[in-house]
């Protein structure tokens, strides 16, 4: 077992968290996280209104008794979700555990505060940490450049972001973007973190729901096989690198581009079309650099169990190994 100030703090065994997905941040998936030992979130906007949500609580419910969260990504839109109504779902049905990303969380923590919900805020910058530490968050998580999703615009990789941030935050840190394995997980926990976060890794498992060729093409990609999107608007998407990512990637070098020509292309509609139907240029999806360590499509247990049992091996013997008593002259 590795305990750490996070494991602690949230009540289980591994210090190992499953971040929100988008259309993958589902039930199974987070039930099989949970009975594994780790730490998975529901995503509460993959639920089509705040009814749902409270009913794909239920249903994770129904498939485990150990803690879980939601996450609730609070996003620039032109017409927003109702948040507050997604954050009442959330705390009538007794959630715990919440994960804020996107921006600021400070509507939301007063709400969660008051209901005894412990926060992650999930961000990109050691001043976002910083700021959300001051705001009375619980923990942070910080995503590298590496990361799918929302890397931010610093472009700062996790092997400098995350000792800037814990030498900075007093309270526990969670490393995210680029971990897929046991080497990750012992990196971060050498650079300060308490524990990791992963997207990509959790949605190439048995249980993501997922279409099998989306978990296929993330075994087959290697570490170069990203696009960064949107990177001329300022609100960066690392994706998987396919015709339509690519097709993007050349509107926006032509300079000038507006959201309105390319929203056709990254309609959230056609990204979920890849995930339900496997159709895998249908739309742009996430996924991280960590594609180049993934090699296989493993149930979630067993990728948990293996994760912490090598990282105990390389603790206990790859690293102990290397330390030496200096002899007496
Ligand atoms: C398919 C997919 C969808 C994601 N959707 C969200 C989201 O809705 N909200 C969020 O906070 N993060 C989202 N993320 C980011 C992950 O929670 C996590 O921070 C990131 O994947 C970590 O980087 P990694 O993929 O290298 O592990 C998504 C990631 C993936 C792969």
């Amino acid at each position: 077992m590795i305990r750490t100030r996070f494991t602690e703090m949230f009540g289980v065994d591994h210090p190992i968290v499953q971040g929100g997905m988008m259309w993958v941040g589902r039930a199974e998936l987070v039930a099989a996280t949970a009975n594994s030992g780790a730490l998975g979130f529901l995503t509460g906007l993959t639920q089509p209104t705040p009814e749902d949500l409270v009913k794909e609580i239920a249903r994770t419910r129904d498939l485990t008794d150990k803690p879980f969260g939601v996450n609730l990504t609070i996003l620039p839109s032109i017409t927003p979700p109702p948040y507050a109504e997604y954050r009442q779902a959330i705390i009538e049905s007794g959630i715990k555990i919440v994960e804020t990303a996107g921006s600021n969380p400070i509507d939301h923590l007063p709400h969660f505060k008051d209901a005894g919900v412990k926060v992650i805020h999930k961000c990109t910058a050691v001043r976002h940490a910083v700021k959300a530490e001051r705001l009375g968050v619980d923990a942070v998580s910080i995503d590298g450049f590496e990361c799918a999703g929302h890397p931010g615009e610093d472009d700062i990789p996790g092997l400098i972001l995350i000792p800037a941030a814990t030498q900075q935050l007093t309270i526990p840190v969670i490393a995210s973007g680029g971990i897929a394995d046991s080497r990750g997980l012992v990196a971060a926990l050498a650079l300060g973190a308490d524990g990791v976060n992963m997207g990509t890794r959790f949605m190439c498992t048995v249980e993501s729901p997922v279409a099998q060729s989306v978990k296929e093409q993330i075994v087959a990609n290697t570490e170069r096989d990203t696009k960064l999107i949107f990177r001329t608007l300022h609100n960066t998407a690392r994706v998987a690198a396919n015709a339509i990512s690519a097709e993007v990637v050349d509107i926006e070098a032509r300079g000038g581009a507006q959201f309105s020509d390319i929203q056709h292309l990254v309609a959230g509609a056609r990204g979920r079309k890849v995930f339900e139907d496997g159709d895998l240029d249908a739309g742009i999806w996430s996924a991280g650099q960590s594609q180049g360590l993934i090699n296989d499509i493993p149930t979630v247990s067993d990728m948990i169990d293996r994760m912490v049992s090598e990282a105990e091996h390389i603790i206990t013997s790859r690293l102990s190994g290397f330390v030496t008593a200096v002899s007496a002259a």
